[in-house]
């Protein structure tokens, strides 16, 4: 069974940068294989990850939904979809990625999702890790997937409001139809030392601070010059930063029972 990595913050707060390296960061472990999910609609973890992408689920799912032709050879819809999202997965050395992209085929929204979600949970069953990337809202997650995530990120930036906003979102995930294991807050562009006012207002809001990531060069450098983040030097701040919390949430995962 894939363990899942979900990232959630508002938007610039760093979500997909984080999501990228944690994509980096595993395979570098060797772990296992890894699915890539970009499942904002303005997405862009492809961009992050170097790839692009040439259809998303969304617009798969649509042009199935909007034909009058049979599918083949009698074939049912989900194994049509299956076959078809199969194909359009971006298979790297290092990652698979799959972009969920807008399934707004109107009226039959929860028809569409129940599709991408049964297709989505099938493929999943094939890797070790699965990165989602995530809009700024959690409310879509449990219409993508059924899955359950077994670490949720919460980023934000470093300060008060953001970590008020990150409280939020944390209360909103206890309302998700999914399960979701640990829940970690990931302060982006930080230092480690953070000012005693985030610490205590970390604290107020029950959030368990995995760590931070630090401004890198390298990540801005990137972005200017639309590389993806495995272009980034091995010695990269912020990918170090990375690797330690993604072993962090995999050592606690592998020994709940020590916390
Ligand atoms: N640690 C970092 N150092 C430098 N630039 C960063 C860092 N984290 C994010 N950025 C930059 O900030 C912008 C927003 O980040 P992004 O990951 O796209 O946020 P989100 O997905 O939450 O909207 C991007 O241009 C990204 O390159
Ligand atoms: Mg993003």
């Amino acid at each position: 069974m894939a363990f899942t990595f979900a990232l959630a913050g508002k938007g610039g707060t760093g979500k997909t940068t984080t999501a990228a390296l944690v994509v980096r960061a595993l395979y570098e472990q060797g772990a296992g294989t890894v699915l890539a999910v970009d499942a904002d609609p303005n997405a862009c973890l492809h961009e992050s990850l170097g790839v692009t992408v040439e259809r998303s689920v969304g617009e798969i799912t649509e042009e199935m939904l909007n034909s009058t032709e049979a599918t083949p050879g009698g074939m049912s819809k989900n194994a049509w979809l299956e076959y078809n999202v199969q194909r359009f997965v971006v298979e790297e050395r290092e990652f698979d990625l799959l972009s969920m992209g807008r399934p707004e085929g109107a009226g039959c929204y929860c028809y569409a999702n129940n599709l991408i979600r049964g297709c989505l949970n099938d493929l999943s069953r094939a890797y070790d890790y699965i990165v989602m990337d995530n809009e700024a809202g959690l409310e879509h997650l449990s219409r993508r997937t059924t899955r359950d995530v077994d670490a949720l990120l919460i980023v934000s930036d470093p300060s008060v409001r953001g970590i008020r906003t990150a409280e939020r979102l944390n209360a909103l995930a206890d309302e998700l139809e999914i399960e979701i294991g640990e829940r970690y807050l990931v302060i982006d562009r930080s230092s480690d030392d953070l000012d005693p006012a985030l610490m205590n207002a970390i604290k107020e809001a029950g959030l368990k601070l995995l760590g931070t990531v630090p401004e890198d060069p390298g990540v801005i450098s990137c972005d200017l010059t639309g590389q993806g983040l495995f272009d980034l030097d091995n010695d990269s701040p912020a990918l170090e930063a990375v690797r330690t919390m993604v072993a962090t949430v995999i050592q606690a995962a592998a020994a709940p029972a020590s916390e």
